[in-house]
């Protein structure tokens, strides 16, 4: 939700710190801040609103040191301002947060009751205020920290860093990513790892309950609930700092938009045998085959992804499934059963609603696999199974490439336990295998829909309302497509199927309020039609997904963006790019901060 940085070594902290921030911003961007231990002092720097007002208000102070955490902020406790903004300093200790402190209402209490003097309002300065209780009961910085934190229910990643401690400085991680950059001479930590790249490639990733001691030689981690000292497992990154660059984009989504056939090919590369029609085991064989159902948990887009897995494991695998949001699925007590799976789908891996279901079916002895991109996070690391998308790192906020490489993995799973169960004839599995050989073709082809669909945004910049509609295996691409439009472009969007328009929302069309349909080609195109003629009588302005060369359908519409024919389980691939490049493209030229729209931030690590 947040992120974190921190260093130790030669450089000017301060220039590392806001160079790894602004490739955290992502994390977050309603504040940020520094803390530089300069000479004895450590000096505290901190502004509203996004990296460049923190760098603006830095040209002014001459602030300047080998020491430093920063922190960029997506604001929970307390809104956005200079005193909300991290780090949280008392009596020369700086603390920056990265998730919630549960229980920090009852903490605040007891330590106002003990005269601490609160000077915002995050759950981040009861930590402070913490460590400096255990200090001034005559512990050492390190132990202040350990007390500190038994006493945290919740999530956390912190960095601290004292006045009176100029060699070191110290981070503690539960459930709040938190890598640590290992340098010559130098050391860095981050929340993620393109905040590293242009320093180093040899991280550690700190695990749950890890304190680290950081100094510029050496990194010394231990397990907070023992103090038992953990052996660094130092391991090299392949991914160059291009990956955190917009390489020629005007927006990050855009650059992640045009990955999209890459990030296809990649996600089935070693998966699938296109010699002998073959889904390949390695990380698709479940541990446990035997299951009668399979439950998807998952939040926003990755939710959307599980709407069309629950699809696929129906019609293909012949297995009952259903989709739920992590957040509702947590507290409405879910009948599960032990021959259940449990699929947990989330592009960051750290999601908080989607980790805690986790907790709890794991808890209950339920089989769990996770589809992440994020590798090692923590839903990543939590599950019994993990099958990664391989969409590399994301940076837009709206999520594109890696939806496309979810929709994919759940595909080839419910292929793969299709064949396992026999579920799927010979003749059926090497065709839709086939067509997984053409999708990175096809995908190319359809980005070309890119000039019609910039030619067609600029009359939809000033709607208010859209409304999109699809059946079947589209309804959820709707879904997606009317929140990618909601995110960026801050237009209200509302995705149905098609069929239930006739039961309330058709009473929003008029000739203000655009419909997108997605219509192309196959079992439902009919009753689609039947859709479109119902809104385009009420005076709608309609757009429509259609397959190349269908001129009936074309007819119907005001606008069709015509993408290639592909098999029905292909088409939510197909279909979402047009959508994307819609929602960028309006967004883009209404002027909104497609990257970073307001109040979002890319990964919810907060309930
Ligand atoms: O990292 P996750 O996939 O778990 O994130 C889930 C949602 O927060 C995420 O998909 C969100 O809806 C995106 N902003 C959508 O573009």
């Amino acid at each position: 939700m947040c992120g974190i940085m921190g260093y130790i070594g030669p450089k000017d902290a301060k220039e590392v710190l806001i160079d790894g921030l602004r490739r955290l911003e992502y994390r977050g961007y309603d504040s940020s801040g520094i803390a530089v231990l300069d000479g004895a002092e450590l000096r505290i720097a901190r502004a509203v609103g996004k990296i460049s007002s923190l760098e603006s208000l830095l040209g002014k102070e001459k602030i300047s040191g080998n020491l430093g955490i920063g922190h960029t902020r997506w604001a929970t406790h307390g809104r956005p301002s200079e005193n909300n903004a991290h780090p949280h300093m008392v009596n020369g200790v700086a603390v920056v947060h990265n998730g919630i402190i549960e229980n920090y209402a009852e903490l605040k209490r007891e330590l106002i009751s003990k005269g601490s003097v609160f000077r915002s309002e995050t759950d981040t300065e009861v930590i402070s205020h913490l460590i400096d209780s255990y200090l001034s009961k005559g512990e050492d910085l390190f132990k202040a920290v350990i007390s500190a934190i038994r006493r945290l229910e919740g999530a956390f990643a912190i960095a601290v860093v004292s006045e009176k401690e100029p060699d070191y400085f110290i981070v503690a991680k539960n459930f709040s990513p938190l890598i640590i950059g290992v340098g010559e001479g130098e050391n860095f930590v981050a929340s993620d790892i393109p905040a590293l790249l242009p320093y180093t490639r040899r991280i550690i990733t700190l695990s749950e309950n890890e304190i680290a001691k950081i100094s510029r030689d050496k990194t010394e981690i231990f397990d907070i609930r023992n103090g038992v000292q953990i052996k660094p497992e130092i391991k090299t990154v392949d991914m160059s700092p291009s990956v955190a660059e917009k390489e020629g984009h005007k927006h990050f989504m855009h650059k992640e938009i045009f990955e999209i056939p890459k990030v296809f090919t990649d996600t089935m590369l070693g998966r699938i045998d296109r010699e002998n029609s073959e889904l390949l085991p390695d990380e698709l064989a479940v541990r446990t085959m035997d299951f009668s159902r399979i439950i998807i948990v998952a939040c926003g887009t990755s939710y959307h992804a599980g709407l069309i897995g629950k699809y696929y494991f129906e019609q293909i695998s012949k297995i009952p499934a259903e989709a739920e949001f992590a957040s509702e699925f947590r507290y409405r007590n879910p009948v599960l059963k032990k021959d259940d799976l449990a699929i947990f789908i989330s592009q960051s891996g750290e999601t908080a609603d989607t980790l805690g279901a986790l907790k709890d079916v794991k808890e209950l002895g339920i089989p769990t696999l996770a589809i992440c991109n994020v590798m090692n996070s923590s839903i990543a690391r939590l599950a019994d199974n993990v099958i990664y998308t391989r969409a590399g790192i994301e940076i837009g906020v709206a999520s594109t490439k890696a939806f496309i490489a979810q929709t994919e993995v759940l595909l080839m799973l419910s292929l793969f336990f299709a064949s396992r169960r026999g579920t799927i004839g010979e003749e059926e599995r090497k065709r839709l295998i086939n067509e997984f050989s053409r999708m990175p073709g096809i995908l190319k082809n359809t980005l070309k829909t890119e000039s019609y669909i910039k030619e067609i945004a600029p009359r939809f910049i000033r709607s208010r309302d859209f409304i999109y509609l699809g059946r079947g295996i589209n309804f959820p691409v709707a879904l997606e497509g009317a929140l990618k439009l909601k995110e960026i472009s801050y237009i209200h969007a509302e995705g149905y199927a098609a069929g239930e328009m006739k039961h309330g929302p058709i009473a929003l069309i008029d000739e203000d309020v655009p419909v997108l349909v997605i219509a192309n080609r196959g079992s439902n195109l009919k009753k689609i039609i039947s859709n479109i003629l119902e809104a385009k009588s009420r005076g709608g302005i309609l757009i429509g997904v259609i397959t190349k060369g269908d001129e009936e359908t074309k007819r119907l519409l005001d606008f069709a963006i015509e993408v290639d024919e592909t098999d029905e389980f292909f088409q939510p691939f197909v279909n979402s790019l047009p959508l994307q490049l819609m929602a960028y493209h309006i967004a883009d030229m209404k002027g909104t901060d497609v990257d970073q729209p307001r109040n979002l931030a890319k990964s919810v690590t907060v309930e």
